[in-house]
């Protein structure tokens, strides 16, 4: 595959951004825990850029984004940041938000949200850019946009009403209302439910659960669902199959076959 030739430039690790790669899973944490891990000009650039290079990473299999400290995953953007209104035309050609916007949809691999306290605004766009979501009871989501003016403009609004259909979405957006995880878990906003306690471990162990499978073959399903979303039935099936065609002739469907016959753990390679 392309990645192997690729030199895998991840932004520095430290500061707002923490990066970690083990056992296939590459760990993404927001780490400003003092101000609830908001989304800062320097998260905001850095972010898709360690998106893209582990999207690159022969090593990364799985992407994980995480809030440091217990309080929270996020509570969305840094309000201290919010200056005097921008003209249009500035707001429209600010690259920096397109690049924010468009680089969660570039990823092929799949991105788990571990989501500890306060989910908000930006940071529910966030947990809603993944692909997956697992929360600690203690997680509390909601878009607090309208109330400061403006709207969930980083995919929330269009994300939110895929997820959960319009009613709760525009409950949700236009209310401000949060969600308790519990009720998060009802509704499918998070497919997973854990001990607070428990969220760093039980998400390590989900994101490697996947980890362990055929890499090609958790990719091209992700992009089936994904890239079904929006096509009439019979496109969505045709999709379907296409990407099933160029799996069944991959190393690692073969793999799979016979260490099943030999009664042995098999060995993916990603090809
Ligand atoms: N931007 C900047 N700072 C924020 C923030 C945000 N979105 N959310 C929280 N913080 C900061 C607080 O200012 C506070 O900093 P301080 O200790 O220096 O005063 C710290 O994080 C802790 O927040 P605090 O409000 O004391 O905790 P809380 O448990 O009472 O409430 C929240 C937590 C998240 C519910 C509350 O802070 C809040 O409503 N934040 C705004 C969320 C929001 O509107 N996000 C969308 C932005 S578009």
């Amino acid at each position: 595959m392309h990645a192997e030739a690729q030199t895998i430039q991840y932004p520095a690790s430290g500061g707002a951004l923490l990066i970690e790669v083990a056992e296939y899973v590459c760990s993404i944490t927001l780490n400003r825990p003092e101000s609830m891990n908001t989304i800062n000009e320097e998260i905001r650039h850095a972010l898709p850029i360690a998106l893209r290079a582990a999207d690159s990473d022969p090593a990364v299999r799985v992407i994980v984004l995480r809030g440091a400290g217990d309080r929270a995953f996020c509570a969305g953007a840094d309000i201290r940041e919010f200056r005097a209104p921008q003209a249009p035309v500035q707001y429209r050609q600010n690259k920096v938000h397109q690049h924010w916007v468009a680089a969660f949809e570039a990823v092929r691999k799949p991105m788990i949200a571990a989501i500890q306290g306060y989910c908000l605004g930006g940071g529910l766009e966030i947990a809603l850019a993944c692909d997956l979501r697992i929360a600690a009871r203690n997680a509390q989501f909601g878009f607090p946009e309208t109330g400061l003016g403006i709207l969930p403009g980083a995919g929330g609004t269009q994300r939110i009403t895929r997820v959960l259909g319009m009613s709760l979405a525009l409950d949700l957006v236009l209310s401000g209302r949060r969600l308790d995880a519990e009720t998060a878990l009802a509704v499918g906003l998070v497919s997973r439910l854990v001990d607070a306690g428990d969220l760093a471990e039980q998400s390590r162990v989900f994101a490697e659960s996947i980890a362990a499978r055929p890499p090609l073959a958790v990719q091209l399903a992700k992009e089936a669902v994904l890239g079904g979303r929006e096509l009439p039935l019979a496109e969505g099936m045709r999709l379907e199959s296409d990407l099933q065609s160029l799996l069944v002739n991959t190393e690692d469907s073969v793999e799979a076959a016979n260490a099943f016959r030999e009664k042995r753990k098999p060995v993916f390679k990603g090809r």
